[in-house]
């Protein structure tokens, strides 16, 4: 779908479907509802006051063009009341839209948004969250299905977006590549989540971030086995032995800033988590293909900070693995040593998230990271205390919290924040180890935290476990059924925001 600005009038412009927005509660058409309610001898209006359209947002209704204007159709969109427009809702509105018009097979589309840009007050942030939008909402993932018919007929071939100067125009196409770009690296990482563990080992994830790397000029390093067994990363390789695909540790560098420390973005990569000998029941058990979201989700964003180029050192880092229960694989009760020599006691091989994650912020901190931050479908007790609405966010220091904050509200991906009181650590005591995986029933996602904070030392860290938003289960505005590639774009934003100068 191409993605383009222009000023003027859209009756100007030559398309297929023309879109023009409807306020509710507004009296008087305006602007280029106002000009195509004109072309079309005032079906507009007359609509409205015959009651068949009224602005909600979200309504969506679609008129024959019957040869008075260019095209085949007009699409009517309520966007709702202006003193309640938002960037959120915009981003929400323009992924329920861009669906619609796909069904339609809506072709080329002109959109009016001079009205629903300017009510959300900055124009090109609009104009991001529409792009973001549109990008998300189109979201398939249909490379499977091997019949022609299974897939949508439809197609948006092109999206202009139409301002009424030539001023708001640019400024429209600067918010229209930024919002793009960051829903295309979101995008990127629902593919890399939603692809079946056995099209996504911990090999096919590498060749992936390798590619990624060619393409926007990162430098990637994939630790195999055998460095990983050197550099003493056990507790990351005492999950990766049940299994015969071998293990991947991936980096990617994106120098942005000279020699300045850089910001570690640390995601678990888990390509299926069986629970290993500790073994899941088998219901649902095919949702933890998308146990590598933390991966996916920083991969994705590297995506999009080598295309945005912010002044500041980004180091990703994926330990990817499977957790398989094979012959050889790690069983209750071992004692494992991550790289910075704690010994860990494996008392449930399910508790695996923390157990790669330990070697990552290990590294992270070799690597000497002014801030980590981490990534992880880490405990299902998160879902059960925040549902599918936020995730949760653990921090050891304020202000990264607050920058993350910032960011994941500018993304429209929320959050909430939990505590690390050291009390919490009570329950991962071990008898034999300095630690073990895991601590009682109460607080689950708590004492994940607490295991992960003994290896961050005193480097600026947050940890968030989005094993709770890691999937959606209906299509809902930007939203798409299957993986949510949720935290990419509030990853991006926060490397843009310590972007220097
Ligand atoms: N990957 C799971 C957590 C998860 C569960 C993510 C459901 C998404 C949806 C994680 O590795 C896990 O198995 N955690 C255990 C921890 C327990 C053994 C302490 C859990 O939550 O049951
Ligand atoms: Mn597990
Ligand atoms: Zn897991």
């Amino acid at each position: 779908m191409e993605l383009t600005s222009a000023s003027g009038s859209i009756l100007e412009q030559r398309a297929d479907s023309y879109v023009v927005p409807l306020t509710e509660g507004s009296r008087r058409l305006s602007g280029a509802t106002a000009e195509v309610n004109t072309r079309s001898g005032g079906a507009i209006a007359r609509m409205l006051r015959d009651g068949l359209v009224r602005g909600r947002n979200g309504e969506i209704t679609v008129l024959p063009a019957l040869g008075r204007m260019r095209g085949k159709r007009i699409v009517i969109v309520g966007t709702g009341r202006a003193e309640q427009a938002t960037a959120d809702r915009l981003r929400s509105l323009a992924g329920t839209l861009v669906r619609r018009l796909r069904d339609l097979d809506a072709g080329r589309v002109a959109l009016a948004a001079q009205a629903p840009l300017a009510a959300v007050g900055s124009t090109e942030v609009a104009a991001e969250a529409l792009a973001e939008g549109l990008v998300l909402g189109g979201y398939l993932f249909d490379r499977h299905r091997t019949r022609e018919e299974d897939r949508p007929k439809g197609i948006v071939r092109s999206v202009t977006v139409v301002t009424a100067s030539a001023r708001q125009a640019q400024a429209v196409g600067r918010g229209l590549e930024r919002g793009r770009i960051l829903g295309e690296a979101t995008n990127e990482a629902r593919d890399l989540e939603n692809e079946p563990a056995n099209h996504m080992t911990p090999t096919d994830v590498a060749s992936h971030a390798l590619e990624l790397a060619d393409d926007v000029g990162l430098e990637c390093t994939v630790i195999e086995r055998a460095e990983a067994e050197r550099l003493g990363m056990g507790s990351y390789l005492s999950v990766a032995a049940g299994s015969v695909q071998p293990p991947k540790f991936i980096v990617l560098r994106y120098r942005g800033a000279g020699r300045a420390r850089p910001l570690a973005l640390i995601g678990k990569g888990i390509t299926f988590d069986s629970g290993g000998i500790s073994l899941k029941p088998g219901a649902g058990m095919e949702a933890m293909k998308a146990d590598m979201s933390g991966a996916a989700t920083v991969i994705g964003a590297m995506r999009a900070i080598g295309r945005l180029q912010p002044r500041v050192n980004v180091l990703a880092i994926a330990p990817c693995t499977e957790n398989m229960p094979g012959g050889s694989a790690t069983k209750p009760g071992d004692v494992v040593y991550a790289m910075d020599g704690q010994s860990i006691e494996v008392i449930n091989t399910d508790a695996e998230g923390r157990l790669v994650l330990a070697d990552g912020i290990a590294y992270a901190r070799q690597e000497r990271a002014s801030a980590i931050v981490d990534v992880a479908t880490l405990t299902g007790a998160m879902s059960v205390a925040l549902g599918n609405v936020r995730a949760g966010v653990f921090a050891s220091n304020n202000r990264l919290y607050t920058d993350l904050e910032r960011a994941a509200a500018a993304a429209g991906e929320r959050l909430w924040r939990f505590p690390l009181d050291e009390e919490y650590a009570q329950g991962i005591r071990s008898d034999v180890a300095d630690v073990k995986n895991v601590g009682g029933r109460a607080a689950g996602s708590i004492t994940a935290a607490k295991f992960l904070q003994r290896f961050v030392g005193d480097t600026p860290w947050a940890h968030r476990d989005i094993a709770g938003v890691m999937s959606v289960s209906s299509d809902k505005g930007e939203w798409v059924k299957g993986s949510s590639g949720i935290p990419v774009r509030t990853l991006v934003r926060l490397a843009l925001g310590r972007s220097r100068g």
